[in-house]
């Protein structure tokens, strides 16, 4: 009876006491900005460089503040970026902010991840960047995407914001391409109060991390004791102590917890009767599990009675007001009237799992 009336949430944090113990070493350090203290923002800055083999590392305050700021190194403004309509509203945002153009692409019907085909027809002589997003932590085809940038002079910069952990042809998201934008939200695989991080891996990365540093912090650049410069406009998008605290204990779990996901997301695949699912893939961490079903409002009604929380990621961007134009986008547009998210989070029991499935099957 007890577990009947428990509710299996979409996403739930992990917390152990390590959490708890940074948290409160921040606290008593008295020094909650970035910096001093603990030094829990460069401490994480530089474990999480370390775990993705990038060349440098930017933390922010959130997923969109770092695709803002590295949008804006990349100089978007008036050219044109090329990204899914399939995600969450500020990967466009962050074009806008920079004074860019969005151009939607359609997504790959396996993955839901940006269309190499597809993109290739919005490609012109004013693409300035691609970006793809690695949809629920399934990585997007770098090799085919990068290309394409480099034939056509643009930057690929991809949105991580659920793929903390995941692998492309055996490195890690965020150690290739120019810049990957991460979030650590508090339902992202790496969790956090708030907080996000820019990775560089361009040639020019030390430049190009002087410059984020530079635009996290208000445009203050050339410090020199209490004397600092101003040459261009920043915001205050730096990462406080308490988020990184937070931060460091995630990752020191980060693997562990995206096994646990992966052997969920098997699970799935293997007893979901539904013909459109996620794919299996080793190097996807599964943000989340998609499925298509038919009649969606049902289907999320009767999973909802039976205590399962479940999910519409995302309602496609180009169908939004502020970003309604001609683009033709059918495979976007079917997935955004069927997709519907289910659990993987970390403190899902078996029993959770048996039920999510068995519910999924009996009312889709
Ligand atoms: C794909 C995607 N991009 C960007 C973001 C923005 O991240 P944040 O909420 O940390 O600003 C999110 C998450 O919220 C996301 O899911």
């Amino acid at each position: 009876m007890g577990n009947m009336k428990k509710k299996i949430k979409l996403f739930d944090p992990y917390v152990t006491t390590k959490e708890e113990k940074y948290l409160l070493e921040a606290l008593w350090s008295h020094n909650w900005a970035s910096g001093g203290g603990s030094n829990f923002v460069n401490l994480f800055e530089k474990k999480f460089q370390e775990y993705l083999g990038a060349k440098a590392c930017v933390s922010v305050n959130s997923g969109t503040a770092a695709l803002h700021i590295a949008l804006s190194a990349a100089g978007v403004s008036g050219k044109e970026v090329i990204l899914p309509s399939l995600s969450f509203v500020s990967t466009a945002h962050a074009v806008l902010y920079n004074n860019g153009k969005v151009r939607f692409a359609d997504i790959d019907p396996e993955t839901l991840c940006l269309d190499p085909d597809s993109v290739k027809k919005q490609l012109t002589s004013k693409t300035k960047v691609i970006m793809p997003v690695h949809f629920g932590g399934m990585p997007a085809n770098l090799k085919k995407l990068g290309k394409l940038a480099e034939a056509s002079n643009s930057l690929l910069i991809d949105d991580a914001a659920h793929s903390a952990g995941a692998n492309f042809g055996g490195k890690k998201i965020g150690s290739m391409g120019a810049m990957s934008c991460f979030s650590f939200h508090p339902v992202k695989n790496l969790a956090m109060p708030t907080g996000g991080l820019v990775a560089i891996n361009n040639e020019n990365y030390r430049k190009v991390q002087k410059l984020l540093l530079s635009l996290r912090w208000c445009g203050i650049t050339d410090r020199k004791g209490v004397d600092y410069d101003v040459k261009e406009i920043g915001w205050n998008f730096y990462m406080n102590e308490f988020s990184a605290a937070v931060g460091l204990a995630q990752l020191s779990v980060l693997d562990k917890l995206n096994k646990k996901r992966k052997n969920v997301a098997k699970q799935f695949h293997k007893k979901l009767n539904m013909e459109r699912k996620m794919p299996l893939n080793d190097e996807c961490v599964y943000h989340f599990y998609w499925i298509l079903v038919k009649d969606r409002s049902q289907f999320r009604k009767k999973m909802s009675k039976m205590g399962i929380e479940t999910g519409i990621h995302y309602k496609p961007i180009h169908t939004m007001s502020m970003y309604k134009n001609n683009a033709k986008l059918p495979v976007t547009e079917q997935v955004g009237k069927q997709i519907v998210i289910l659990p993987t989070h970390p403190n899902l029991t078996e029993q959770d799992v048996s039920k999510i499935i068995e519910c999924t099957n009996k009312f889709c």
